[in-house]
């Protein structure tokens, strides 16, 4: 649910996505980022972390306010309509964020001039004049030289001429300094492909870098110069360290105890603003950078970029009402490799809902709880007794592997790794229950001690398989819980403790329920 709840006492993870610019509703392209942090923020919770998961909006500067006045309203109110709608959006993938942070607010408006005006009097900050070009679209300022054909050379739009007197911050300064950092931390951006970009960037050599403009009035004021509003991605950035109380004069060393983040997500667009701006601000204002920035990709439509200027951008809302919640986080994190370009489709979602969910997980519990009603009442049988086999044995290692191999993918943000060592499980549970036969073992009374064995090892592999699946698909996953009798599976702290065999407990009650993914026809669609 979004919300805003305290911060924690002191987080031991701390995780955030970009803020998203207002200039329109969320699409897949913007939900992408948030469903693949809030996967994260659920598996850490569930490890027992005190998760601090922040994502807000990014509501300065020329493009919201050109949005604003193309439909004739006040950036303010534009804005607030627009949080609405972006609260919704995050509401119906069912995000656990712990703070949503807009940067007209109040605390943030004082967080950035506090920043602003540090940087200014140690003369990290000062006056010149700005010759060059800007593309509105991503608020990015380019040389001559940078651009490509005349145009921004990020998206290929029509860049602007602005020649003004600005304040900049002395971002060449920190060009050794930086290198140093990557050097010495050689996982502070992921995945290689883009540390290897933002290096070769930066011993390019770095400018300064414009941090106002005299001629924007949607933004906030310069505290020493009031004629000038804060570049909008200097303000923007800023809203990390706002989120855990930056410039509270109120605050009671709660900054010191919630910064730095462990990591910040973003797309791949924005990565120089947070490897290298963000990075050489912090050092400037001498506070600690955050411990890891990934990028994931692109999600592509046809070959292209979803966007809404392309015209392709799809609502979030209208996958779901189709698929639901959870089949939409688990495609997405699924079919498409976090950190690379990936093409999506309806296709190829109906593929993996009909395939993974409906066949693979949906099927397994379906057919198991309606052998529970069968053969035992509805009651999970007792397993004791010597009515063992080797097949047991390998179920057992399966499920018993999995908490290792889930981390370690989960470590590298390989969501569709973590999702696959959860599927192995699945998928041996499915292979289980056809080699043991349970129909057959049903029809003597002599078989019924290896008839309990093997519907109960294979209900244990379903709770446990539902544990590991809970972060992507929250929702399915608390009703296969909550039809084994097994409580709350959002109030686990203690994966470890939970993912060990034998957490079923006999005699509770299994209720069989409809179909968690009914087959969805692909020309329903
Ligand atoms: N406001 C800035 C971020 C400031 S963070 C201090 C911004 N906003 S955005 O709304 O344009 O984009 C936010 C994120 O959405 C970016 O990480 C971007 O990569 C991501 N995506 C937008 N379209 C996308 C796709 N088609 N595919 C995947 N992600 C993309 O940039």
């Amino acid at each position: 649910m979004p919300k805003t709840t305290p911060i924690p006492p002191k987080p031991s993870f701390f995780l955030t996505t970009p803020i998203y610019y207002v200039n329109s509703v969320p699409h897949l392209g913007t939900a992408y980022t948030t469903i693949a942090a809030d996967a994260l923020a659920r598996y850490r919770r569930l490890l027992g972390d005190n998760v601090f998961f922040l994502t807000g909006l990014d509501e300065h500067g020329q493009k919201v306010e050109q949005a604003a006045v193309e439909h004739g309203i006040e950036p303010q109110e534009w804005c607030d309509n627009l949080a609405e709608k972006f609260l919704g959006a995050w509401e119906l993938l069912g995000i656990t964020n712990d703070d949503f942070i807009r940067t007209t607010e109040p605390r943030h408006v004082r967080a950035v001039q506090t920043l602003a005006k540090t940087l200014y009097d140690q003369g990290d900050i000062y006056k010149g004049l700005y010759d060059g070009w800007y593309c509105v679209p991503d608020e990015t300022y380019w040389t001559e030289e940078q651009l490509e054909g005349g145009k921004c050379p990020q998206c290929g739009r029509d860049v602007e001429l602005v020649r003004e007197e600005n304040y900049f911050f002395r971002l060449s300064a920190y060009q050794d300094r930086l290198l140093g950092y990557f050097e010495e931390n050689p996982d502070f951006i992921g995945p290689p492909s883009r540390r290897n970009e933002v290096l070769s960037f930066v011993r390019g050599g770095l400018r300064d870098l414009s941090i106002s403009r005299a001629n924007v009035k949607w933004g906030i004021p310069l505290p020493w110069d009031a004629s000038h509003t804060v570049y909008v991605w200097f303000d923007a950035l800023i809203n990390y360290v706002t989120a855990v109380g930056y410039g509270d004069p109120d605050d009671a060393g709660e900054f010191a105890r919630c910064w730095p983040a462990h990591i910040h997500f973003v797309g791949k667009d924005i990565i120089r603003f947070h490897c290298v701006i963000w990075p050489a601000l912090l050092m400037a204002a001498g506070l600690d950078l955050p411990q890891r920035v990934f990028a994931h990709g692109f999600l592509l439509a046809k070959g292209e970029k979803m966007s809404k200027s392309k015209g392709n951008a799809v609502a979030p809302a209208d996958l779901v009402r189709q698929f639901g919640a959870d089949a939409y986080r688990y495609y997405f994190l699924r079919d498409v490799s976090f950190g690379q370009d990936g093409s999506i489709s309806i296709e190829s979602m109906v593929q993996r809902y009909n395939g993974d969910l409906a066949n693979d997980w949906g099927n397994l519990c379906s057919r198991l709880f309606n052998m529970v009603g069968k053969y035992f009442d509805g009651a999970v049988p007792d397993p004791g007794g010597d009515a063992v086999d080797a097949a047991d044995g390998v179920l057992a290692a399966v499920a018993r592997d999995l908490p290792g191999r889930y981390d370690e993918a989960m470590a590298r943000l390989d969501y569709g790794a973590a999702l696959e060592s959860a599927w192995d499980l699945v998928k041996a549970t499915n292979r289980y229950i056809e080699d043991s036969a349970p129909w057959n073992l049903a029809k003597s009374p002599e078989t019924t001690p290896r008839l309990k064995t093997v519907i109960y090892n294979a209900l244990e592999a379903v709770r446990i398989a539902a544990l590991f699946i809970a972060p992507v698909m929250p929702q399915t996953s608390a009703e296969v819980w909550r039809r084994l009798g097994l409580g709350d599976i959002n109030a686990v702290t203690t994966l470890a403790e939970e993912s060990r065999w034998g957490g079923t407990r006999p005699g509770s009650h299994v209720e069989k329920g409809d179909p968690l993914f009914p087959r969805i026809e692909k020309d329903a669609v």
